[in-house]
């Protein structure tokens, strides 16, 4: 263990990638009610976005020459499912060529079927806070998965078929093994229904309740309906975990402890009998007195790597497999973000040294692209995009980020 710790080398299979979601890097996506929110000017427009939609070609190359073995991104309801009962299959289609595009990579897949954004349709009938939202939740849900898996794989013309082993690995365990269900319930309901920053910008706690309760339905409904389709698939939440700090005042100690079970435990014991693994969002703790002197992103969120090893180390009870679904900073100037990820994958080694079962590291983000409310303003990407053209341009911490996942180790960067 001794060899281990000094080239701090993860374990075998791990898996090295990183994450986007649709409605921030595809562009084009004008019926959810992001998109609607933009029109009526109350959140800023995505517009073409990064246009991923056109060039995931291109970005997965990029994610392939910089050492990856995995990358997360999201399917987009309001494309699947434009109107309520009405699935469009052309966008079925359109998520198979990706994953086909990611299996060309060598790129395993971990999607993610909900990632914050809302058909129009569903979000007029009061999206979540509708009892009914299981249901449709989990339809959608099991078209996609249903239709994945299914429908006949494409052929290529002329023979032979690159995608015999694609083909095979189809049979045996469907094109997509890791299925997220939910993107961070407890931000989506934060900032929907607590802050009233995000659609349906609502300050309300009655419903807050009652949207977090039907989001755990939907994802134990969805998890029931995906595990009959397939089985051998694994299904598990991103959450979103913070590091809450509190002293001996006993309102800091109240707050800590209350936003701990409720914001970072409160969904994950509630679905506990429904997930495979544990999916883990970790960016920044929240200190609930004074200011400490933490370095800061562009976000101004502050910079505490240690973090990561508390947040895990406290997940330890669910005795689950872990994945890091996201962890990244807003650095434009991209000074700090190779120490970033070396320090939190620092932490990340010391947790799976003191029994933390973690299989892989998806960092925040591939590319640059909408930051919700901020719009395009934080650069979180390891790759730079300019939003004139739509280039894409290599930062330096990608290249360092590159030397972990290639030697499966800190060693090689340190
Ligand atoms: C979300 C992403 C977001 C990132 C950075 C996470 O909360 O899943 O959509 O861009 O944090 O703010």
């Amino acid at each position: 263990m001794d060899g281990l710790r000094n080239e701090k080398i993860f374990p075998g299979g791990f898996l090295w990638g990183t994450a986007t979601s649709s409605y921030q890097v595809e562009g084009g996506i004008e019926n959810n009610d992001w998109a609607q929110a933009a029109r009526d000017g109350r959140v800023p427009v995505a517009g073409r976005a990064c246009d991923q939609y056109n060039r995931y070609e291109e970005d997965f190359d990029i994610a392939k020459t910089l050492g990856q073995n995995a990358h997360r991104f999201s399917i987009e309801w309001a494309r699947i499912e434009p109107e309520e009962g009405r699935f469009n299959n052309d966008e079925i289609e359109h998520y198979r060529k990706v994953l086909i595009a990611l299996w060309d990579r060598g790129l395993e897949p971990f999607v993610t079927l909900w990632h914050f954004t809302l058909p129009i349709w569903f979000a007029k009938m009061g999206g979540f806070e509708n009892k009914k939202a299981p249901f449709y939740f989990s339809r959608y849900c099991e078209y996609v998965v249903g239709r994945l898996q299914g429908a006949p794989l494409h052929t290529c013309k002329g023979a032979p078929c690159k995608h015999k082993d694609v083909g095979r690995l189809v049979r045996n365990r469907g094109l997509v093994k890791f299925w997220i269900t939910i993107n961070e319930p407890m931000v989506y309901a934060g900032q929907g229904y607590v802050q009233g920053v995000w659609p349906p910008f609502k300050k309300n706690f009655i419903k807050v309740w009652r949207v977090v309760d039907n989001l755990i339905t939907s994802h134990n409904v969805a998890y029931q309906k995906i595990k009959k389709i397939l089985p051998t698939s694994q299904i598990g939440i991103a959450a979103d975990q913070v590091d809450y700090h509190y002293n001996r005042n006993p309102i800091s100690f109240c707050q800590a402890k209350f936003m701990d079970r409720f914001g970072n435990h409160r969904f994950l014991s509630h679905i506990s009998k429904f997930q495979d693994f544990i999916g883990v969002n970790y960016y920044r703790p929240i200190i609930y007195y004074g200011r400490l002197a933490f370095e800061k992103s562009d976000m101004g969120w502050d910079i505490y790597p240690e973090g990561i090893y508390n947040v895990l180390m406290r997940l330890k009870r669910y005795r689950k497999p872990i994945y890091i679904t996201e962890n990244g900073i807003a650095d434009a100037a991209d000074a700090k973000r190779a120490k970033y990820i070396k320090d939190h994958l620092h932490w990340i080694w010391q947790a799976i040294h003191d029994g933390c079962d973690i299989r892989g590291y998806f960092y925040w983000s591939l590319i640059d692209n909408f930051e919700w409310a901020h719009s395009f303003a934080p650069r979180f990407g390891l790759v730079e995009v300019n939003y004139d053209t739509l280039e894409r341009e290599i930062r330096q911490s990608a290249y360092e980020y590159k030397r972990i996942c290639e030697s499966n180790s800190l060693a090689s960067s340190i």
